[in-house]
């Protein structure tokens, strides 16, 4: 192998890895086609676990770096698009000793190159399915606004009538019930969490979150300067009980939990109410994903429940209508607001005005909840697709956990397999897998893989989990040993 990998003390080793490898494939040194040594070699090497080369190793695979061929080893991906060498860092970078250094490697993309035929990656929506004609007519009429008066800055809280179809839409399909004026327009999910942060946490104070847990999130957390506490969770989802008593801030996705999918039940909303208020801390709730739901009545959300105004509600477009629109939206507590305007404003001012009369006009003319209607019924069929193959021909290797909404769902691998093994087999048929191991703060309790069903319609998922199931079956059949030995 032509890199030289080293790994310094015992911090963050998979991290460090991972850059080096994902450094030697994108300046050139491990060159198209080579092999890499074995995992197991990799780890002999270095010092360092098989599980820490064998998660490494299946997200560069996951990202596209690496293939593996089943029974062959791994190889740098052929599809490799090169960058330029990053000119070398003068000794006195700016940014060398800041915050920016030690954090995790940058937020995994959607892989747009070469990727599996079949490919269950979350986090993405199907855009065949959206009605870019009527989206079109609204990016005119938002045009033709923009067109007259002066160019000018606008509100950092967003346009008016964005804000106003955002808390319509909240009261009657969430029934979250704010007025407009409460709603502030971000880039975003990601950047209401970033507002939310700098204002209400000073570094090096405690920031409570799910383990597992969305990772952006904690990667953010920890890159404002926050100390960032994993609090497991249970079939009811945060374990209450288990809070830090100093957390000033606490992380949940009650509706829909990231990324196992169970609700957080009525009993611990209200706990965590309580837990909070007594506390003095604020509550984010997440509510990315609660939109698609497919069995069991709705749950009261956590602002709905909130008398005590310590819930800031954090919602997005990216699931109901595409990830790129960036559009997001926060309901804080009414003390925040001013100061969330004014870190929204120093910050970049605020978003593009265009998407945001454009999308407004596809909410009020009823487009958005056409759409909604229709892309429900459409994932409620590859849901169920899933599930039936997940709990049928698969069962020998899967057991689906529960999760009645979203448009991902968890899968534990039954023993004695591991997640980076079935992964490598599955890619080995072109079917796109990912694991849950990096989600989790501590060791994951057992191996399990997010299928996303954004992304595949229901005759893909039928492909790809038969190609899935060959693939297994044919490891199975030659190994002498279970998948965690191959
Ligand atoms: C837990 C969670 N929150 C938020 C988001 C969406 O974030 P954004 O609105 O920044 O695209 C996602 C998307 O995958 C998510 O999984």
């Amino acid at each position: 192998m032509d890199v030289h990998l080293t790994i310094h003390g015992r911090q963050n080793l998979a991290g460090q890895l991972y850059r080096q490898l994902r450094a030697g494939v994108m300046d050139g040194r491990l060159a198209p086609g080579q092999r890499l040594p074995s995992t197991r070699e990799l780890a002999l090497q270095l010092g360092v676990s098989r599980k820490t080369t064998l998660d490494v190793f299946e997200r560069l695979i996951a990202e596209g770096y690496l293939r593996s061929r089943a029974g062959d080893g791994t190889f740098v991906a052929d599809a490799m698009t090169r960058l330029s060498p990053p000119p070398t860092k003068p000794a006195t970078s700016p940014a060398t000793g800041s915050i920016w250094d030690e954090i995790d490697d940058a937020l995994p993309m959607t892989r747009t190159e070469a990727p599996p035929d079949y490919d269950f990656v979350g986090g993405v929506t199907d855009k065949r399915l959206f009605p870019f004609d009527q989206w079109r007519r609204c990016v005119s009429h938002a045009l033709r606004i923009q067109a007259r008066g002066r160019g000018a800055y606008h509100d950092p809280a967003g346009e008016q009538e964005l804000r106003l179809a955002v808390a319509r839409y909240l009261a009657f399909s969430r029934a979250v019930v704010s007025h407009w004026q409460e709603v502030i327009i971000t880039q975003g999910a990601q950047q209401a969490l970033d507002l939310l942060t700098r204002v209400a946490i000073r570094p090096g104070e405690v920031i409570a979150m799910e383990d597992p847990g969305y990772p952006p999130a904690r990667i953010l957390f920890a890159a404002l300067g926050a100390r960032v506490v994993p609090v497991p969770v249970d079939e009811e989802g945060l374990i209450v009980d288990a809070l830090p008593p100093n957390a000033r801030m606490v992380y949940v996705t009650p509706s829909h939990q990231f990324p196992l999918g169970m609700p957080m039940s009525l009993e611990r909303r209200l706990a965590l109410l309580a837990w909070a208020q007594q506390h003095g801390a604020l509550v984010v709730e997440d509510d990315y994903d609660g939109e698609y739901r497919f069995e069991g009545r709705p749950m009261e959300s956590l602002k709905s429940l909130d008398t005590a105004g310590v819930v800031a509600y954090v919602g997005t477009f990216s699931k109901t209508i595409f990830p790129e629109l960036r559009v997001g939206y926060v309901i804080p507590p009414a003390p925040l607001g001013t100061a969330l305007r004014r870190a929204r404003q120093v910050s970049d001012w605020h978003s593009c005005t265009m998407t945001q009369i454009a999308l407004a006009k596809f909410m009020l003319d009823g487009y958005f909840a056409k759409h909604l209607r229709r892309m429900h019924k459409e994932y409620a069929a590859r849901r169920a697709a899933l599930l039936e193959r997940l709990r049928g021909d698969l069962a020998q290797w899967f057991t689906p956990l529960p999760s009645a909404a979203g448009i991902h769902l968890v899968a534990a691998i039954r023993a004695p397999h591991d997640e980076a093994a079935v992964i490598r087999m599955a890619a080995s048929g072109s079917v796109g897998l990912y694991g849950t191991a990096g989600m989790f703060a501590r060791a994951a309790p057992r191996p399990a893989l997010l299928f996303g069903y954004g992304g595949i319609d229901v005759a893909g998922i039928q492909a790809g989990l038969g190609r899935l199931a060959d693939a297994l079956s044919s490891l199975r059949g030659r190994a002498e040993g279970p998948l965690r030995q191959g």
